[in-house]
């Protein structure tokens, strides 16, 4: 039989530990307070171990919205969300607060594959987010590595993909805002944009497959109906057991993914009563290529 060995991180970094959760992507930092500002060394390790695994979680951290800002900025520009203006953190503009409680969803409810905001031309690079009540084991957030998603198709598939382009819409982002009465209804949505299916990520050159359930409307030149069997085979395919990493919040969690190489639902598995709040920072990225 053979022996499956268990396979140490293929870096290894001075500034802190690191355990990866599973064998599709993500990983544990340890030992580093995001509290501190940054100085380059620990930048590039902490960059270099996001572009290996993903999705990073740094447990029990105790940051201010200013630390968090501070520590979001260190990868780039915050990127406001141009339709959740509902969501703003008052006096924080660059905190969108998600939330349930009492039986209620404040600013989108994320059971829906998806990928933020890729209905913008210029879509993020990272997204944050600092766990501020939860029940443990309820509302769990899964993640899936899309490079795999695209290594593991066949070569005739990904024959395929690769010249193909996608329309990005937030006309399903509207719909389910505006479904719910305690939302601010979203009024008007921007034109939507196109991507490439097959997308290079911009710091490895990695190709990863660039589709999610969200935003895309149809695949350019065919029409909505001709592109949803596709569209859901691709998320399917992507979202299998094997290329997901699940995380379990606990308070003073803060988890920070690539916004290029994964996609990401959240399990609304919580009673009615149960408290779960967020707090989301986004790093702008690059236009996908
Ligand atoms: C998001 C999102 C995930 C969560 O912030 O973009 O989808 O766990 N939320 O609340
Ligand atoms: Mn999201």
């Amino acid at each position: 039989m053979d022996t499956i060995e268990r396979r140490a991180p293929t870096t290894s970094y001075k500034r802190f530990k690191l355990r990866r959760m599973c064998g599709a992507l993500g990983a544990e930092i340890t030992g580093v307070d995001l509290a501190q500002p940054m100085d380059d060394e620990l930048r590039t390790e902490l960059n270099s171990a996001f572009l290996e695994h993903l999705v990073l979680c740094f447990p029990k951290q105790n940051i201010s919205n200013d630390q968090q800002i501070a520590f979001t900025k260190t990868f780039g520009e915050i990127q406001p969300h141009p339709l959740y203006r509902s969501a703003e953190m008052e006096g924080y503009r660059d905190i969108l607060v998600l939330e349930h409680k009492a039986g209620q969803f404040f600013n989108g409810r994320n059971d829906i594959w998806h990928t933020d905001m890729t209905f913008k031309e210029v879509p993020p690079k990272l997204g944050m987010l600092y766990c501020r009540a939860v029940d443990e084991g309820f509302g769990d957030t899964m993640f899936c590595n899309m490079y795999k998603a695209y290594d593991t198709l066949s070569e005739g598939m990904r024959a395929m993909l690769d010249p193909m382009k996608a329309m990005h819409s937030s006309a399903l982002l509207q719909r389910r805002n505006n479904a719910k009465s305690y939302n601010i209804p979203i009024k008007e949505i921007p034109p939507p944009v196109i991507h490439p299916v097959i997308r290079t990520h911009p710091e490895t050159g990695r190709k990863a497959l660039f589709v999610n359930s969200s935003f895309v409307t149809n695949f350019v030149d065919m029409t909505e109906e001709e592109s949803k069997s596709l569209v859901d085979y691709l998320v399917d395919h992507a979202t299998q057991h094997e290329r997901i990493y699940r995380h379990r919040w606990r308070v003073d969690d803060l988890v920070m993914w690539d916004q290029r190489a994964t996609m990401h639902y959240v399990v609304i598995d919580y009673d009615a009563d149960m408290h779960r709040r967020m707090h989301r920072t986004t790093v702008a990225g690059d236009r996908p290529f």
